[in-house]
């Protein structure tokens, strides 16, 4: 029998087994991790998360679980640590592949503390990718973004666009990041990797028990616009309006989380399902459409019926002016194309946002 007809049998033989397939989430209890994680419980896969909670909250569980009915295995561990990393993997033997989310991602801050952003985001993934060939782990999908383009010459931008210099540590995190998986999965072919680069996330879970709960005073625009018209936050700043774009803001191609999230599930079935063309692969995750500034607060207030207070000031240092994704290598190789409509995905950030308001005040 041909080698890929055997590979195709073990792994129907392996599916049909009542075992669930194993994964684990690194910063699954993240914006982006637990989405994920209720899309692969849902899909049928059993979910291990290890998270440090320096940005997210235990809470997140419980939501999970209101959703899909179960409660992932949780530690806290910090993904650099790498000897408890060692001991989780022994631990729960049989993982056969990682989503590796773990990372520190605010811009300003990693201009500020960069070794923190090298030491978080460059060595926890070397920790994962030692501790797979000792674990005998398959396969690793990488959280990169699309901020590895810097500002395309072309757009929409495609995965073979060059990557430019980055403008912030944390920028430069991802394109090591990016590198170390290419050196490491060229030296070890029985490894694989897909990386997946975002466009800009946002909305939440359509039941409103997950979605995106930063710390503090939000850095990105979509919760800072949803605390603005709840009042938690007086005014949004509209940073810049004099860019070389129709209406001055800057543009991003916004995508919605739970889209976001199922094609992680895909990339992982691909993977244990040996379909990947090459051992390292590369897609956009992105809608293929430009917005604005100020239509996402145009469109924000009008299918929310709510005001959002906002004034332009000053460029934000380091934004780049407009960027969106040409996204069909995804649609066609993984079967995968964002659905829902920008309208639906402020609707359910508004509803997450209502939902937290009510929570608070009990
Ligand atoms: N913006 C405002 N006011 C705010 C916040 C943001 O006008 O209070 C504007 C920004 O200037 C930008 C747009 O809204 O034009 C989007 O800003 P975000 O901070 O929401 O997102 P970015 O595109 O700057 O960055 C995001 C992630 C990064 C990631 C990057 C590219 O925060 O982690 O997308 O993937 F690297």
């Amino acid at each position: 029998m041909e080698i890929k007809k055997k590979i195709k049998q073990a792994w129907n033989n392996f599916t049909s087994s009542n075992e669930p397939i194993k994964i684990l989430v690194t910063g699954g209890t993240g914006y982006i991790g637990s989405h994920t994680v209720v899309e692969l419980q849902q899909a049928g896969f059993e979910v291990f998360i290890v998270d440090n909670l320096s940005n997210s909250n235990i809470e997140v569980l419980n939501g999970i679980e209101k959703i899909t009915g179960k409660m992932p295995v949780f530690e806290n561990i910090d993904c650099t640590d790498y000897v408890a990393m060692d001991r989780f993997l022994s631990k729960h033997e049989g993982i056969q592949a990682i989503i590796h989310f773990a990372a520190s991602k605010a811009v300003g801050e990693s201009v500020e503390k960069p070794l923190l952003y090298y030491r978080n985001n460059v060595v926890s993934l070397i920790n994962q990718l030692e501790l797979m060939s000792t674990h005998h782990i398959k396969g690793i999908v990488f959280s990169s973004s699309c901020t590895v383009y810097g500002q395309p010459d072309q757009l929409p931008v495609t995965e073979s666009a060059p990557r430019k210099t980055a403008l912030s540590p944390y920028g430069n995190t991802k394109q090591i990041c990016e590198d170390i998986i290419m050196d490491t999965i060229y030296s070890n072919s029985q490894l694989k990797s897909i990386i997946l680069r975002y466009f800009n996330p946002i909305g939440a879970h359509p039941s409103a028990h997950i979605g995106e709960l930063p710390n503090g005073v939000p850095n990105n625009l979509i919760p800072f616009v949803t605390q603005t018209a709840a009042g938690i936050r007086e005014q949004l700043k509209v940073f810049g309006s004099d860019y070389n774009t129709p209406d001055g803001t800057c543009i991003r191609d916004y995508i919605n989380v739970v889209d976001l999230a199922k094609a992680h599930v895909i990339a992982v079935e691909r993977m244990l399902q040996e379909k990947t063309k090459k051992n390292v692969e590369i897609f956009n995750l992105g809608t293929g459409r430009g917005l604005s500034v100020m239509e996402i607060i145009k469109t924000f207030e009008k299918v929310n019926k709510v005001a959002v207070p906002h004034q332009i000031v000053d460029r934000r240092e380091g934004d780049i002016e407009q960027v969106w994704a040409d996204p069909t290598f995804a649609n066609e190789e993984l079967g995968w194309k964002a659905k829902e409509s920008v309208e639906d995905t402020l609707k359910s950030a508004w509803k997450w946002q209502k939902n937290l308001m009510k929570k608070a005040e009990k």
